[in-house]
């Protein structure tokens, strides 16, 4: 048998290469530890405020340039940021510099937003407001109870067999995800997802007996999958609410103006599939099985709000990787991750055991068109 050879690593002698360089990672110092008891933790880290993906110009390829430009390596490679999986954790970088504001726009100012008239003017100032989040990411343990997370697992595998996905989206997984809910992606007004609907696809083609069967099935996945929604809107929503207005509470006022439009847009829908109306906190949830683990930026979350990730299963070591920071941010079962997923390139990794991740987010067009009244790329 051959020996196992460990490879090699620069070790202080001679230059380093840039194979080296990009497998090193990167160490990012903290600024600042603040504990609060032995319930939360507010840490402040000594890196630059993330505006590599801020400007207008949506492009996958950003992802890797920013990566090898920046020597960030293997991001699943990186430091967990805090060991205990039990305290709230909120987390900010330094903040925007002169130069960085210049790069979103004159005067600090998103180009998008001088560019168009408001229709309110109070909706620019909450938007403006925004703009520079407080906290870039916060965890907050133990939010979905574990009741709770049984509840949907068991309405999940009865499911399961019969979902209908949408193709994968291959830049950021290897497994597909259900987009379920309200968006406006595409399109002029905000509309139910196909995946919601679960349509049948060329239900022409299909004779009686099949198409009977795949009535039944698409009639028991809508019916499941209202009950998980129907949970989250239950369990978990009044829960997030409390904690995102005291800690993010800039958005409020968009959010519900958001909110009002698209309960009158789509008053008929909404009666059918109340389940689908999450309260304006977001309007979207992205549903799937396992993990993002390819490094990715979430093109089509708004860059003013946050993603609301939770996890349930009984997987080990999940962790939420942002190179950006410099860390890994471990997510166990049940907790919350309020993250600025449209900033921070991420990918997740999860040991062994099942995991069932929900993203809530709300798609930048929505907001562009419903505030705005036209299309901009946020
Ligand atoms: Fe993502």
């Amino acid at each position: 048998m051959g020996r196992h050879r460990k490879p090699r690593t620069h070790r202080g002698k001679g230059p380093v290469s840039t194979l080296q360089k990009q497998q090193r990672p990167r160490k990012v110092k903290l600024r600042s530890v603040q504990n609060f008891g032995h319930f939360a933790q507010m840490i402040h880290l000594a890196v630059r405020f993330p505006d590599e993906f801020a400007s207008g110009r949506r492009d996958r390829k950003l992802v890797s340039e920013a990566a090898s430009r920046l020597h960030w390596g293997a991001p699943t490679s990186l430091p967990d940021i805090c060991d205990d999986p039990n305290i709230s954790l909120f987390i900010k970088t330094d903040d925007p510099t002169p130069a960085q504001l210049k790069r979103f726009g004159p005067g600090g100012l998103p180009r998008w937003l001088l560019r168009r008239e408001f229709k309110n003017n109070l909706w620019r100032e909450a938007l403006l407001r925004q703009q520079w989040p407080k906290w870039l990411v916060m965890r907050f343990a133990d939010v979905v109870k574990p009741e709770t997370q049984q509840r949907i697992l068991s309405i999940w595998d009865r499911i399961k067999p019969f979902i209908r996905y949408p193709p994968t989206e291959l830049q950021r997984s290897r497994s597909p995800a259900l987009h379920l809910g309200i968006w406006s992606l595409y399109c002029l007004w905000p509309y139910i997802t196909a995946d919601s609907l679960q349509k049948i696809p060329m239900a022409h083609k299909l004779s009686a007996a099949s198409l009977k069967k795949a009535r039944e099935r698409q009639k028991l996945v809508i019916e499941g999958l209202d009950e998980i929604l129907g949970i989250v809107r239950a369990e978990v929503v009044p829960v997030l609410e409390p904690l995102m207005r005291e800690h993010a509470p800039e958005g409020d006022q968009v959010q519900s103006a958001i909110h009002r439009r698209v309960r009158r847009l789509l008053r008929r829908e909404l009666r059918l599939r109340p389940n689908l109306d999450f309260g304006g906190l977001f309007f979207t949830i992205a549903l799937k099985e396992g993990c993002s683990e390819f490094l990715h930026i979430d093109w089509n979350d708004c860059l003013h709000r946050f993603a609301i990730i939770f996890c349930m299963g009984d997987y080990d070591n999940g962790e939420f990787c942002t190179p950006q920071l410099g860390h890994r941010i471990p997510l166990p079962p049940g907790a919350v991750l309020v993250v600025r997923t449209r900033l921070l390139a991420h990918c997740a990794v999860s040991g062994a055991g099942r995991r069932l991740v929900f993203t809530c987010f709300t798609d930048s067009s929505l907001l562009a068109r419903i505030v705005t009244g036209d299309y901009a790329f946020l």
